[in-house]
């Protein structure tokens, strides 16, 4: 199957953020349930956006589309730069303490697994869904200032918006790819509900072990469950916008965020833009 895909301009920025030389605070984000979070996220990206690429790149030549073509060269340019300065992040995040390195190792050797058992399409299917979940976080940092204010630290505010915006501009690129190599449509729902499963029960543990191991959790479950709760990472809105992936007909473009790329393309790197300067 081919299809046409609409015009989008999904550019690669090679930019470089620094972090103060006397060190970032451990409770980077402000908020340390947050800051660990955040920390878990960073530490999957790096190898999880190499298999992004991998996986893309593997229907590249199918791809006959020139419209397509140039976004998925886009999509292979961002997703590497934004693996690359995750990376970085993450060794500093190792230097005060955060098993970040264990992490990436982990995910790397999980998704090698994945990728020596599952099909080229079944990976395929993983990274638009997957891309879906980027997709949804990054207008939660696009939108909410309470979610940006969370971002406590200005350089770690300024990699997440970064990330979040190259993440809106090239969210239909892996599902269009998906489709366009003829990918099924009831794989790629039932691929979605095998990794919000695991996700959800990922979370679960996560979130139980935090109530063991944190003593201040420890000392007010029910404080910290309420805290967790009303994160503005952690919203209902963001739920049903992830569940909607599985609805039949379901494309990335459905919900339209063209103005909001644009407002903060101009923010970022407009003649003005706060960003514009860490371009090389
Ligand atoms: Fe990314
Ligand atoms: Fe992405």
């Amino acid at each position: 199957m081919t299809t046409t895909a609409p015009a989008r301009d999904v550019p690669t920025r090679r930019v470089r953020f620094e972090y103060p030389l006397d060190g970032l605070p451990k409770d980077f984000a402000g908020d340390p349930v947050l800051s660990r979070v955040l920390m878990v996220l960073s530490s999957v990206f790096p190898d999880g956006e190499d298999y992004f690429v991998r996986s893309v790149r593997h229907f590249r030549h199918e791809v006959t589309d020139p419209e397509l073509a140039e976004q998925v060269k886009g999509f292979i340019g961002q997703e590497s730069i934004h693996g690359r300065e995750h990376r970085a992040f993450n060794d500093k995040l190792a230097e005060l303490g955060y098993p970040t390195k264990k992490i990436e190792r982990f995910i790397e050797r999980s998704l090698g697994f994945r990728e020596r058992v599952q099909s080229p399409k079944a990976n395929l299917a993983t990274t638009a869904a997957l891309e879906h979940f980027t997709a949804v976080f990054a207008e939660q940092i696009l939108t909410s200032e309470e979610a940006r204010d969370a971002l406590a630290h200005d350089e770690v505010r300024s990699l997440f918006l970064w990330h979040a915006l190259e993440e809106s501009e090239h969210k239909a690129v892996a599902f269009d790819v998906y489709h366009h190599v003829g990918g099924r449509e009831w794989v790629r729902r039932l691929v979605m509900n095998v990794i919000t499963t695991g996700l959800v029960v990922g979370a679960s543990v996560a979130v139980a072990a935090m109530l063991v191991l944190d003593p201040r959790a420890r000392r007010d479950p029910r404080g910290a469950l309420r805290e967790l709760g009303a994160s503005p990472f952690f919203t209902k809105g963001m739920w049903t916008r992830l569940r909607d992936y599985n609805r039949r007909g379901f494309h990335p473009d459905d919900v339209d965020t063209t103005e909001l790329v644009e407002r903060w393309r101009d923010e970022l790197f407009g003649d003005d833009g706060t960003l514009r300067s860490r371009v090389s």
